[in-house]
């Protein structure tokens, strides 16, 4: 029998506004589909992170929806703030639990776990930066949660680069290596990121992983080479699903819901007339 363990929905970029991110991405409904299914899938949830990018362009609209449809889950959760939100905005209307007053916080999860979450947004900037202030809170929770179990790290920008161009200029340019050399000294099991809105993982043999959650609204396609634009996919909305346990971190990505379309029905004059009379009604 394995450890007890911590499992963990560590979803990102959900980008709520009215209308779309892009053209066929509505992603309001792609994160009530993806809730629905997973609820019907009956997935063991302990606990859910959110890691930045709630709305799309911090529309007031986007935050009380998203307050509802975090009311609607079996599983509690707490939220960080990217570089597209508006956080006094945001604070106050997603609102406790899921989003606390501080810009670092601790939350213990389980008995043996808890998230640390911190806000690395600059108003007005996409790239992301943490304070001294900021890194005096994260090693002083850090230390305080490393004495009593485990711990994991919950930020929107990435602390490290993926080898790619456009989002690398923007990720956590200040607090770095600091913020890491936290990690590794009180031994975090994980630092999960967002951002990206691709799935990626930067392991360090022997420190702590770097684990990027994709966007449940659009995909930014992932690019290697020098100066290239950005490029935006349509796909069905996805997660992360992360077991932590003493033993070993298991990572699975979910998907779920997808395309539907609306497909007009052309009735006969018979099958009207027929209806509006409540007549037999033939196959
Ligand atoms: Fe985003
Ligand atoms: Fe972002």
């Amino acid at each position: 029998v394995e450890a007890v363990g911590l499992r963990l929905l560590h979803l990102s970029d959900t980008h709520f506004c009215q209308g779309e991110t892009i053209p066929g991405v509505d992603p309001v409904a792609n994160l009530a589909t993806f809730f629905g299914e997973l609820v019907d899938r009956r997935l063991d949830i302990d606990a859910c992170v959110i890691t930045g990018d709630l709305a799309h362009s911090g529309e007031e609209w986007a935050y009380r929806r998203l307050r509802l449809l975090l009311n609607s889950v079996p599983w509690p959760t707490r939220v960080v703030p990217g570089n597209h939100d508006v956080a006094d905005l945001g604070r106050r209307l997603v609102g406790f639990p899921y989003w606390p007053d501080d810009d670092v916080w601790s939350w213990q999860v389980s008995d043996g776990f808890a998230l640390i979450g911190l806000n690395s947004a600059v108003p007005g900037y996409h790239h992301g930066s943490l304070s001294i202030d900021s890194l005096a809170s994260v090693e002083g929770m850090a230390k305080a949660a490393s004495q009593q179990g485990e711990w994991l790290l919950a930020l929107h920008h990435p602390p490290l680069e993926v080898g790619h161009w456009w989002m690398d200029g923007q990720k956590l340019l200040n607090g770095s290596d600091a913020l890491l050399a936290i990690a590794d000294r009180f031994k975090a099991v994980a630092i999960l990121c967002g951002h990206l809105h691709t799935t990626g993982f930067i392991q360090r043999p022997g420190r702590t992983p770097v684990l990027v959650a994709p966007g449940t609204a659009h995909e930014v396609l992932f690019d290697d080479g020098l100066e290239r634009p950005l490029r935006f996919r349509r796909r069905s909305p996805r997660a992360l699903l992360h077991k932590f346990s003493s033993e070993r971190l298991t990572t699975v990505e979910l998907t779920a819901g997808g395309a539907s379309w609306l497909v007009d029905g052309h009735p006969w004059e018979e099958e009207r007339q027929r209806t509006n009379s409540r007549g037999p009604a033939r196959q």
